[in-house]
């Protein structure tokens, strides 16, 4: 068997999961997850997409019922509950969220700080940021915190998109977009 053969095969087909954040269905964050989405499965891969900031995930309450006598398990009976299977099957792991007051909005804050239960979802192996705002320049907070949450993780950071009004829904953005796809 050629010795990439398997490296191949294990990387093919993987488990993505988008959690997409901006409230509005058909805004830029929405175009740039549907685009990573078709991006992913026309490469072979099983793509979930979830809308986070339809569902009711509430902060960290800091109980540590989870680490005590939780057992890993959030003592909190919300939404969460649909997404810790998907976070726990997921191998790459894509968040995408619109900018609010120069940092992620908190829709996305909410599902990532609720993994503090488990500490890190188990099979990700590879994260990617998809970002939209309305001025420049406003990224670094966000970046900030996308790369040091994959450092804490322990996973691949594949890459950012940002898109900035005057690169929403473009097909420069689509296109760099395909290519983090072909960073997996
Ligand atoms: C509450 C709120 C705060 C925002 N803060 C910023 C900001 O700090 N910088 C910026 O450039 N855009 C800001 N925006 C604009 C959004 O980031 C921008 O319109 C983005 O494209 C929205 O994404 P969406 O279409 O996916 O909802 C803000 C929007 C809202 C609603």
């Amino acid at each position: 068997m050629h010795p990439n053969w398997q490296t191949f095969k294990k990387n093919y087909n993987m488990n993505i999961l988008i959690l997409q954040a901006s409230p509005r269905a058909k805004g830029n964050t929405a175009w740039m997850a549907e685009e990573y989405k078709n991006a992913a499965e026309a490469a072979g891969h099983n793509v979930t997409l979830v809308n986070v900031s339809h569902k009711h995930i509430a902060g960290c309450l800091a109980c540590e019922y989870c680490h005590g006598k939780g057992n890993g398990a959030c003592i909190q009976k919300d939404d969460m509950q649909e997404l810790y299977p998907l976070m726990a099957e997921a191998e790459v792991l894509v968040l995408a969220a619109p900018i609010y007051y120069f940092t992620l909005c908190a829709q996305i804050q909410a599902p990532i700080q609720r993994m503090y239960c488990v500490n890190a979802p188990a099979k990700v192996k590879k994260m990617a940021l998809l970002c939209s705002s309305y001025s420049p320049g406003v990224y670094d907070g966000a970046m900030a915190e996308f790369r040091d949450i994959c450092n804490y993780w322990h996973v691949e950071n594949t890459g950012v998109v940002t898109a900035k009004i005057d690169e929403q829904k473009t097909d420069a953005t689509r296109r760099k977009i395909i290519d983090l796809v072909s960073e997996l």
